[in-house]
C-alpha cells in the first residue's frame, strides 16, 4: 500500500469550498445565521498565515491581567475554530458552534472561512474581525509543512502542494480570500493586518490590535502580553505550539513527531527562498501579479 493509499480522502465540499475534518459539516450549515453579539471577536486568516498567533494576542489582550496563567490555557479553548467539531471532545464531537451558542461573553472565535461565509451579522457589522494575513510564498511553505505532520492530511509533495496552491478550488484559493477581506478593510468592524508587519513590530500589533478591541492596556501590561506572544514563547508552550499539546498531539500530530516537525516551526518571513525552484518561482509570481493586477495589496516577503 502506498503511503497516499493509507490516507483515504477526506475531503468534503459545502458551497463550493472544499474543506477536511476537524471542519464540521453541521457546524458550517449553522454559520450563515449564528447570533453575533456586539462584544465577539473573529480571529480570521488564510490557512498558515498567523491564525494562532493572533489568536495569541487577542485573547490575551482581552484577558486584561495574569497573562502569563492564561497563555497556559490551550490557546483552541480559548478561541475555539468556529467551523469545526469541538476538537477537544472524544469521538461524539459536537460542532464547536452549538458549544458558542451557550458560552458567556465575550466570546472569541477563530475561522479559516472566506468572507462570504461569515456569519450574515457579522457581515453586517457586528462584532470585530481581526484579520491577519501572509505573503502567498511562506503561507504555501507552512502549508506543505504542515501537511508532513498533521495525520489528517493526505501527504503531498512540495512539487504538488504547489500546483495545488495555484490549481486548487477557486473558493479555497489564497487570490480568492486575501482580495476580498481587504476589500471590506475599511469597514468598521474589520482590523485586517499582515504577519510581516506583525514580525517588524510585535508590541506595536498588541497596542494596535487592543485599539481596535477597545482594551486600555498599562505599558506594562503590552510589555508582558508582548513576551507571551513572541516565537520563542510561543514555541516553547504547549498551549499554542498545539503539535505539543498531549491531546491534539495525540489526535492529529503523530506524523509530526515523526517528522520532527512542530506546528510553531519557523516563524521566518522569506522561507521561500529554502523551497522554490526558479521555474516554479517564475510560475508562482506570474500567477500571482495576474490575479493581484488592480488591487493595491503588496506584501513584504523578505525579514
Ligand atoms: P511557519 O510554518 O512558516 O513557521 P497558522 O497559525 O495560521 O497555522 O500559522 C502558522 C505559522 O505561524 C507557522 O509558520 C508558525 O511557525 C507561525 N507562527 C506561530 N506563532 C508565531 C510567532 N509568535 N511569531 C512568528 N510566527 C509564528
Amino acid at each position: 500500500m502506498t503511503e497516499k493509499e493509507a490516507y483515504p480522502s477526506p475531503w468534503f465540499y459545502f458551497q463550493g469550498a472544499r474543506f477536511c475534518s476537524p471542519v464540521d459539516p453541521r457546524g458550517l450549515e449553522q454559520v450563515e445565521s449564528f447570533e453575533v453579539r456586539d462584544d465577539d471577536v473573529f480571529v480570521s486568516a488564510y490557512p498558515k498565515s498567523g491564525t494562532t498567533w493572533t489568536q495569541q494576542i487577542v485573547s490575551l489582550v482581552t484577558a486584561g491581567s495574569n497573562f502569563s496563567e492564561v497563555s497556559k490555557i490551550p490557546v483552541t479553548n480559548r478561541v475555539p475554530w468556529l467551523e469545526t467539531e469541538d476538537v477537544h471532545s472524544g469521538p461524539e464531537a459536537p460542532p464547536t458552534i452549538s458549544l458558542l451558542n451557550d458560552s458567556p461573553s465575550p466570546r472569541l472565535m477563530k475561522t479559516h472561512l472566506n468572507y462570504s461565509m461569515l456569519p450574515k451579522q457579522a457581515r453586517e457589522g457586528k462584532g470585530k474581525i481581526v484579520y491577519c494575513a501572509r505573503n502567498p510564498k511562506d503561507v504555501a511553505v507552512s502549508l506543505y509543512n504542515m501537511v508532513q505532520m498533521n495525520d489528517l492530511l493526505p501527504p503531498l509533495s512540495w512539487e504538488e502542494t504547489v500546483e495545488e496552491f495555484l490549481s486548487g478550488p477557486p473558493m479555497n484559493s489564497w487570490w480568492t480570500a486575501i482580495p476580498e477581506y481587504w476589500r471590506h478593510k475599511d469597514n468598521n468592524n474589520l482590523l485586517f493586518i499582515k504577519y510581516e508587519d506583525m514580525k517588524k513590530d510585535l508590541r506595536g500589533h498588541v497596542m494596535k490590535i487592543a485599539e481596535f478591541l477597545g482594551r486600555n492596556l498599562t505599558e506594562e501590561q503590552i510589555d508582558e502580553v508582548t513576551a507571551n506572544c513572541t516565537f520563542t514563547a510561543m514555541k516553547g508552550n504547549q498551549a499554542t505550539n498545539v503539535s505539543r499539546d498531549p491531546v491534539m498531539g495525540e489526535k492529529m500530530f503523530k506524523r509530526g513527531k515523526e517528522n520532527g516537525i512542530e506546528f510553531v516551526r519557523k516563524g521566518k518571513v522569506g522561507d521561500w527562498r529554502n523551497w522554490f525552484s526558479q521555474e516554479q518561482l517564475e510560475k508562482f509570481e506570474a500567477f500571482h501579479r495576474e490575479k493581484m493586477a488592480g488591487t493595491d495589496l503588496t506584501f513584504d516577503d523578505e525579514e
